[in-house]
């Protein structure tokens, strides 16, 4: 009754009142989500702590549905790290990589199971409790189709979205928020096709493999996956996919080739019969044999397929041999199908393709009031940190409610304002055990406004691509910043990389400009870089040149409180970049500095300020 009511008032402070009867039939909702996977509820449970009207659609009758068939042999691989010998939650949440965000301290997925890659089963009953203990408001067995934006002047976007379910179900959303995730399996369009079994219905008893040879298309967790499952019974198994092995440990992408599924690379390497090459997919089609076997052939560049010449003039070729089975693991693609033609989704060029195009600030880069949260935003942050998994978009998921909290409710984003003698102890303390930052490492970044009036103001978590956008998109007054943000070394991290080389890290503070590992970096700029600098800037870079530039070393325990190796050189940057002393004091040395010098230390001033002083009010100026 409330939705139609607000639906209504809506309505009639549209301009046009004929639009308006168009516009508003059906249930209105200020936020609509769609899909209540983990991206969808963390939306959700953000939106509910501000206070904001939301329902989420989710088309099955539970919640994280994927995960009912996803990963077909149900090993989670995201790590449940249950123990890191400290107490501080949110230093815990930087090894927590499946739990949601919240409140709740038993609504942590660590008291789910004690094995480090859980069973998928568990994460159900996880998300199903996440749901109901927070009470999330999810409208299950409701398949939204037909996404249309409807002109409603009185709209904060001059648009609102509407939507039917399979039932005819108007709704109508004033912001819509896209977090179906990418489910559909990627199928290219390739000759003999038919005759490949997909990653998504293929058989999950090894008995059907006995004694087959087989080829895995594709080269992801999933092909891995696939084959260390059925590996034991076949004959051999080649995969093939257009670039080489890219493992996680090499590129720091947790999307890549993780350790746990990797045990085919051994029986490649040890020359046991299994194989992983490269070609390109695209170029090849699948032909049936008499027998009923499977043979691949190399589409020769310009000539017909009919033209079968090409790999037979050689009698070495890789996969000369007929298969029994081929399986397609090629991964998954976002599904534009809930969407009306007459909305345009666009994707990026390249391999981010399957992710529909959104900007810095996760909104659609083709429909304004649309959004996109979960795995499906991962297009901002593809192969470069964890915005794809629930790890990295329980943060961005944050990030972007605290963006629609400025942009359509007035409220900035969340800060803490302080005095400048706290600074230092303050981003010690963040670059510590702060989870976002570091889990989004190079995507989400602290940032310090400096005030003109010796204090700071501190924001967590902030887009760093949104740093030329800072105060339109916060909401906060900002012109000289620090922004603190957690990187690799640029050159460090690759496919092809030694990433254990003897000299692959350093612990001498002088040096902490060529840190590979992840470290903190504190950019200052005097004023707000421009559009145009972040544009232009060198691609290795994470941020345009700063004024002052400040590198904090690498550490082996990632604890950066060494006193001399991470504090003093820190405090030394701080001080250049504020022009002040920020050392410590205790109020006798406070007094014997006033006593003997005209200016006295910021801690000092501040000590004396508060009223915990010792002198009378002519202290600047006091001298022997
Ligand atoms: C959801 O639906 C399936 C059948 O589609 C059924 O087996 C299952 O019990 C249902 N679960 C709940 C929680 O309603
Ligand atoms: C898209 O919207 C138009 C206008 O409402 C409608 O006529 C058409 O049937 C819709 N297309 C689909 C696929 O639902
Ligand atoms: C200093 O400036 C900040 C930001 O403009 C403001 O929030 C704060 O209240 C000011 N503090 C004092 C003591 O004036």
């Amino acid at each position: 009754m409330m939705a139609l009511l607000s639906a209504y008032l809506l309505c009639f402070q549209a301009i046009t009142v004929i639009l308006c009867v168009v516009t508003c039939a059906g249930t209105y909702t200020d936020y609509c989500i769609i899909g209540a996977g983990p991206g969808g509820l963390q939306m959700g449970y953000f939106l509910q702590k501000s206070g904001r009207e939301y329902v989420i659609f989710e088309k099955s009758n539970i919640s994280g549905n994927f995960f009912v068939q996803y990963p077909r042999h149900r090993k989670l691989i995201s790590i449940n790290k249950r123990h890191t010998g400290k107490t501080n939650k949110e230093f815990n949440m930087r090894h927590d990589w499946n739990s949601l965000l919240s409140d709740d301290e038993d609504l942590r997925f660590t008291r789910y199971s004690k094995q480090m890659f859980p069973s998928a089963d568990l994460y159900l009953d996880y998300l199903r409790d996440y749901q109901q203990k927070l009470g999330i408001n999810v409208q299950f067995n409701t398949e939204i189709s037909n996404i249309q934006q409807e002109p409603c002047e009185s709209a904060p976007d001059g648009v609102i979205y509407s939507m039917s379910d399979q039932n005819d179900e108007i709704y109508k959303c004033g912001r819509l928020i896209v977090a179906t995730g990418i489910a559909k399996p990627n199928i290219p369009n390739l000759e003999g096709m038919e005759y490949v079994d997909g990653y998504e219905t293929m058989s999950m008893d090894p008995d059907d493999y006995e004694g087959q040879t087989v080829l895995i298309l594709g080269r992801g967790n999933s092909a891995f996956e696939t084959a260390t499952h059925i590996y034991g019974a076949t004959n051999l198994i080649h995969m093939v996919a257009r670039s080489r092995v890219r493992l996680s440990w090499a590129t720091h992408y947790v999307g890549d080739l993780r350790a746990v599924n990797n045990e085919l690379l051994d029986t490649y390497q040890l020359k046991s019969l299994d194989g992983v090459l490269e070609a390109s997919i695209s170029e090849v089609r699948i032909v049936k044999t008499g027998n009923g076997k499977l043979i691949l052939k190399i589409n020769e560049q310009g000539s017909n397929n009919d033209d079968e010449r090409s790999e037979d003039d050689f009698d070495n070729f890789a996969m000369r041999e007929p298969y029994d089975r081929i399986i397609r693991c090629l991964g998954f693609e976002f599904d534009s199908s809930i969407f009306n033609v007459s909305v345009k989704i666009s994707h990026p060029k390249g391999r981010a393709k399957k992710y529909p195009s959104i900007k810095y600030n996760y909104e659609s880069a083709d429909n304004l009031g649309m959004f996109v949260a979960g795995t499906a935003s991962h297009s901002v942050d593809f192969r470069k940190s964890a915005g794809g998994f629930i790890h990295g978009f329980r943060y961005t998921a944050q990030a972007l409610s605290r963006l629609l909290e400025w942009r359509y409710h007035g409220n900035k984003w969340p800060s803490i304002t302080a005095p400048i003698s706290q600074l230092l102890t303050h981003i010690i303390r963040r670059i510590n055990e702060a989870s976002g930052s570091y889990q989004m490492f190079s995507v989400l970044a602290d940032v310090v406004i400096l005030d003109s009036n010796d204090t700071y103001t501190y924001l967590e978590e902030f887009p760093l691509k949104l740093i030329d956008e800072m105060i339109e998109q916060s909401g906060h007054e900002a012109e000289r910043i620090i922004v603190i943000n957690l990187q690799y070394g640029p050159t460090f991290s690759g496919p092809g990389n030694d990433i254990f080389r003897l000299d692959r890290a350093t612990g001498d503070p002088s040096e902490a400009h060529n840190s590979n590992f992840l470290h903190p970096c504190l950019y200052y700029y005097d004023r707000l870089p421009s559009e145009k600098e972040m544009l232009y800037k060198p691609k290795v870079e994470h941020l345009p040149k700063p004024s002052k530039l400040h590198h904090i070393v690498e550490d082996f325990l990632t604890s950066w409180d060494g006193p001399i190796s991470h504090i003093l050189p820190l405090r030394r940057y701080l001080e250049n970049v504020l022009d002040t002393d920020m050392r410590s004091f205790f109020a006798e040395e406070c007094m014997e500095i006033a006593l003997t010098q005209s200016t006295l230390p910021y801690h000092c001033e501040k000590y004396y300020m508060n009223g915990e002083g010792f002198m009378g009010s002519k202290i600047r100026t006091a001298s022997i």
